[in-house]
């Protein structure tokens, strides 16, 4: 599958793109010397979302609509298991080339961004770390070709930072687990096929009591609840899943009882690599917008991006983004060398998602009215990126991961 990227991208490469904007490449990519490979992917992804994305995001997002032909479309580019191996249906690339591709598909359509990068990360993630042999056929080629989609269930209504206080009971009943309980946020709830939930095993071990379990979708005594009415991502849904005496098999745990825990806070350092990188792409386009603007807008007899109250903006714009995309580019590259990255993952994220929250703030500055109607997609940008402060850790703690890492770090 990785062939078909590099394959579609190498034709693309020498093409000039436009993106609805004036610049045709990342600088920092000249800056940091991308391999041949990753280029080629960024330009094909680039290329997709342009084609793909861009013409109808602002639509899916009034609509509230699922872009399922273009997900499936993404699934045979290889885009939804990138760095899931080729033996189990994956593109058998790298967490850099994910972080890139999450970017440039966010930056078409933050929503479709989030979709790819629940699949890939929160529940593709966990099952080829923590799965056996058997569970990695069953539940990643179907997931990998776009036909089917994943999603993840950790935080309860009842919990959502504290994640080591999950209340949904997990009862072994001869050879059937039997769940009970309700898990809240749950991106791509309504069009997923299957998911990784966490429930509890022991209460009185506390996060040494939960373990994870596959479950498809649907499967009887799991219910969805209501479709949440969001401020941005709308294209995404999100719902609760409610399990009621949900009776799956026993094979179906994954990893090892009392494990849980452990594997949810590994998933979400990968998780949290994805989310920076779809902060990034919505950052991207609003920063492209704001130049593009910038550059027709007059006013007192020339484009306003001769003003330096303007110039002053963009700078620090690109300076935030740039070194966001810089940390996420480095958090992906040690989790690829195999070296710890708790501590980069959260920095990137945090940087990233704060980063695409000022940085889209500003471009509707520099557009001013135009900046608040839908007709621009500003305002877009600035509802997508909001919640990128807090699903897979708020941005608090994203700061106390840091904080807790530094301290070992110093303590020795
Ligand atoms: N990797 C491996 N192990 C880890 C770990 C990591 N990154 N972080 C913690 N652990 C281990 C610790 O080593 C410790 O192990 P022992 O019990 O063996 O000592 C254990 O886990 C407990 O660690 P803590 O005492 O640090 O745990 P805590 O209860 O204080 O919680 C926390 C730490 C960082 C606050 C954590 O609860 C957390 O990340 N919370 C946020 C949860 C979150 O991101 N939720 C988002 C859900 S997904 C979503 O948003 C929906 C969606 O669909 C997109």
């Amino acid at each position: 599958m990785a062939a078909v990227l590099v394959a579609r991208g190498g034709g693309a490469a020498a093409r000039a793109l436009t993106f609805g904007c004036l610049r045709q490449l990342h600088t920092v990519y000249q800056t940091v010397e991308l391999p041949e490979t990753h280029q080629m992917l960024c330009q094909t992804c680039r290329d997709f979302a342009e084609k793909e994305l861009v013409p109808i995001a602002a639509q899916l997002d009034k609509e509230h609509r699922f872009p399922a032909e273009q997900v499936k479309k993404m699934g045979a580019l290889g885009l939804l298991a990138m760095d899931v191996p080729e033996e189990y249906k994956g593109a058998g690339l790298d967490y850099l080339a994910y972080s890139i591709a999450v970017e440039e598909i966010s930056r078409g359509c933050a929503s479709t961004g989030v979709v790819m990068s629940v699949n890939n990360s929160l529940y593709l993630g966990p099952i080829l770390k923590f799965g056996s042999e058997e569970q990695k056929h069953q539940w990643i080629a179907p997931f990998a070709s776009g036909d089917k989609i994943g999603c993840f269930a950790l935080s309860e209504p009842g919990n959502g930072s504290d994640a080591g206080a999950a209340s949904t009971v997990a009862r072994l009943d001869g050879n059937e687990w039997v769940l009970n309980g309700t898990k809240a946020w749950i991106t791509n709830a309504w069009d997923a096929s299957a998911v990784v939930v966490f429930a509890t095993t022991d209460k009185s071990q506390k996060h040494k009591g939960i373990s994870a379990f596959l479950v498809p979708m649907p499967t009887p005594g799991l219910s969805l609840g209501k479709k949440e009415d969001k401020l941005g991502i709308r294209a995404s849904s999100t719902a609760n899943l409610i399990f009621e005496d949900c009776r799956i098999p026993k094979a179906n745990l994954l990893g090892q009882q009392g494990m849980g825990f452990k594997i949810a806070m590994q998933t979400l350092d990968s998780g949290r690599i994805g989310i920076a990188s779809q902060a990034l792409g919505i950052a991207q386009g609003a920063l492209d917008c704001a130049v593009d603007y910038a550059e027709k807008r007059l006013a007192f007899g020339s484009p306003i991006s001769k003003l330096q109250a303007i110039q002053f903006k963009l700078a620090d714009m690109a300076l935030a983004l740039e070194g966001a995309r810089l940390l996420t580019w480095r958090a992906a590259m040690l989790k690829d060398n195999g070296k710890p990255y708790t501590k980069e993952a959260a920095m990137a994220k945090l940087a990233a998602s704060e980063a695409a929250t000022t940085i889209s703030h500003q471009a509707i500055q520099i557009l001013g009215g135009m900046g608040y109607v839908t007709e621009m997609p500003a305002e877009r940008h600035y509802r997508d990126a909001r919640i990128t402060e807090i699903y897979e850790g708020t941005s608090e703690i994203q700061r106390l991961v840091i904080a807790g890492q530094l301290l070992k770090e110093y303590r020795g």
